[in-house]
């Protein structure tokens, strides 16, 4: 028997799916996985029918559906003030997560150093090392979760390639500030670095704060790979498009990536959406509904023994459970799930050695009476 010697010896099962199948078996209420409990606009489900019978159903262009690259390339116009040319610098592609993988491809050789602060989002770091890239980590700790730039300048090298960043911040629900930007060009001027900014979230921002993009800045924008999807923004986390911004010459490299990869997205999808962005009040709406999620969740979790700092974007609210607790956060989430029958994620997970921090990730991404009966529930702890 060929015996397979595994590239990536330390994956396992994912506690994505640890947890959301825990939650099915018990009848747990399923605030671990991010995605939303409700659908999408019926609207937009209309426009996807409609360009199928349309007979829009063969592959589309490999960098996306012209359509859709320009409507993306306005929408970015008018919300951010950067123009990027549909035509080379706009790549529509099947979920952020490829996003992501394509961008790291472009850039990363063998022993190339990757700056990832953590907690990340969980793909960062096998992306890394598939294409040889070395992860250098920079922990960042609850409650505030700063960034320290100081302790950034200390661990650039010359084998720094890349820094991979994520604002709003999943799992944490922090946003990045001008003032980190700030400091972060001043650390790449006059290297030769890339920067991915994982803006996912750039829809889910509350109190009035708005989405910093890296794009903002013209001495980052320069050299950063801006990954997009709408999975999060339209709540169609199961259709994966998002996308790729960057300036020509990088997205020249990001597309002979994505050609490998998938080589081209859902058409059928690509022509909706290109259709839905077209009215902006789509997009426009969408932190006053979240910030009524949150604003409930916090409301249903407000007189149980967690303390917590409201997440300042994201669909996910952090909560330290220090106070009531000794045991770790697998252990709790688990225990959590079982017992009282609400699933969440032990953000542990989200560090490469499992630091224990006492803190725990729900998703308010649900209907207001998941969000009641778990707060009811979470009140016995
Ligand atoms: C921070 C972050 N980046 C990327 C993704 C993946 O996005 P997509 O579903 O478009 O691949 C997620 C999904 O949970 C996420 O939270």
């Amino acid at each position: 028997m060929i015996q397979v010697k595994s590239k990536q010896p330390h994956v396992g099962t994912t506690i994505f799916t640890v947890m959301s199948k825990l939650a099915t078996d018990m009848g747990a209420l399923n605030l671990a996985q991010g995605f939303p409990s409700f659908n999408c606009s019926p609207e937009l489900i209309d426009l996807v029918s409609f360009h199928l019978k349309k007979g829009h159903n063969q592959y589309a262009p490999m960098a996306g559906v012209p359509a859709l690259k320009e409507a993306i390339a306005e929408k970015t116009a008018d919300l951010y003030k950067v123009n990027y040319h549909p035509e080379n610098e706009v790549t529509v592609v099947s979920g952020a997560t490829e996003a992501l993988y394509a961008a790291i491809t472009a850039v990363v050789r063998p022993n190339d150093e990757v700056i990832v602060f953590e907690p990340a989002y969980d793909s960062y770091a096998p992306s890394v090392e598939l294409n040889g890239g070395i992860l250098v980590y920079i922990t960042l700790k609850p409650p505030h979760y700063q960034i320290d730039w100081e302790v950034v300048k200390q661990k650039i090298t010359p084998q720094t390639r890349l820094i991979m960043l994520n604002t709003p911040h999943n799992p944490t629900g922090k946003m990045l500030s001008m003032s980190d930007l700030n400091y972060l060009a001043e650390i790449v001027r006059d290297t030769n670095i890339f920067i991915i900014s994982d803006e996912v979230y750039e829809h889910i921002t509350f109190d009035g704060r708005p989405h910093i993009s890296l794009m903002m800045h013209p001495t980052l924008q320069e050299r950063t790979f801006i990954c997009g999807s709408f999975g999060k923004t339209f709540h169609i986390t199961g259709w994966k498009i998002g996308y790729c911004l960057a300036p020509k010459d990088l997205s020249v490299e990001f597309r002979k990536a994505h050609q490998w990869i998938t080589f081209a997205t859902s058409t059928p999808m690509q022509y909706a959406l290109a259709d839905f962005l077209k009215k902006p009040e789509n997009y426009l709406a969408i932190p006053d509904f979240y910030q009524k999620k949150r604003d409930k969740f916090l409301s249903c979790i407000q007189s149980t023994r967690f303390t917590y700092t409201p997440a300042e974007g994201s669909f996910f609210q952090t909560v330290s459970y220090s106070g009531i607790s000794e045991e770790n956060d697998y252990d709790l989430a688990i225990r959590l799930t079982k017992e009282i029958g609400v699933a969440s994620i032990p953000v542990s997970v989200f560090y490469h050695q499992k630091n224990d921090y006492k803190i725990l990730r729900f998703c308010f991404a649900k209907d207001d009476g998941i969000l009641e009966q778990a707060g009811e529930r979470l009140r016995k702890i």
